[in-house]
């Protein structure tokens, strides 16, 4: 396919411009994408606005939403944090380490038939600035900082944006759709729910945040009463401010 003459960004600021050129066109090479996000040389001061952590599990931070032809996003993986297997929903998916290093398992589709562990089709580790690129006929895959020292910020561009995708079992091969949630959007936290849990056993007290999105489904708060959580408060925050208690 041809290639649009390319010129190297120095910046994120430019490469994200040169991703609005190149995804007007309705077809894309993806060689094209991979070799210019590859080009931009990661610097922290950049993307460091982005890049949100949570203690527990890795975020999803939109940084451009690309006119609507695709999403460009930055994760932010702590120590041991990693994702579930996914599908990408017929979409492109490009992945860019801009720090640290990310495992990648890829798995082959479970045929519907056979029951049991999932087939591992490769494994690699992502070094920093190298782009990975998959789509759903490649296979599916999970992604893990694995280091316990370090953690890893890595820019993902989906394209066509995409709201749901569909995690699956590695012991059984068993779907389900789920709905992706951004930690923050540009920059700043998207309204969050803060949930205080005292443990039954040590009686500890632990935090949870749920995406305001994904607490609107309650089974979430049902699942939890059930679990060895006891419910002792709950604090209803927005952007951090505390707003109202159950
Ligand atoms: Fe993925």
């Amino acid at each position: 396919m041809e290639q649009t003459e390319l010129v190297k960004p120095e910046t994120l600021d430019e490469l994200i411009k040169t991703l609005h050129q190149i995804f007007q066109s309705d077809r894309i090479n993806v060689e094209e994408v991979q070799n210019l996000m590859e080009s931009y040389e990661s610097k922290p001061h950049e993307w460091r606005k982005y890049a949100k952590f949570d203690q527990y599990r890795y975020t999803r931070n939109l940084v451009d939403e690309g006119n609507d032809k695709f999403n460009l996003m930055i994760l932010c993986w702590g120590e041991g944090h990693g994702s579930s297997i996914h599908d990408h929903t017929n979409s492109h998916c490009f992945m860019k380490l801009l720090q640290g290093h990310l495992k990648e398992t890829l798995f082959q589709w479970p045929d519907g038939k056979s029951q049991g562990d999932m087939v591992t089709k490769s494994q690699r580790v992502l070094q920093e600035n190298k782009v990975a690129y998959i789509n759903d006929s490649i296979g599916l895959h999970r992604v893990e900082n694995v280091s316990h020292t370090e953690c890893a910020v890595s820019l993902h561009l989906y394209s066509p944006p995409f709201e749901t995708c569909q995690t699956f079992d590695q012991r059984t091969g068993h779907k389900n759709t789920v709905k992706m949630t951004f930690w923050s959007k540009h920059g700043e936290r998207t309204p969050f729910v803060r949930t205080v849990f005292c443990c039954f056993l040590c009686k500890c007290v632990q935090t949870l945040d749920w995406n305001m999105e994904t607490l609107l489904n309650l089974n979430n708060v049902e699942f939890l009463r059930q679990e060895q959580w006891k419910l002792s408060t709950q604090t209803f925050s927005q952007n951090g401010q505390e707003v109202g208690s159950l």
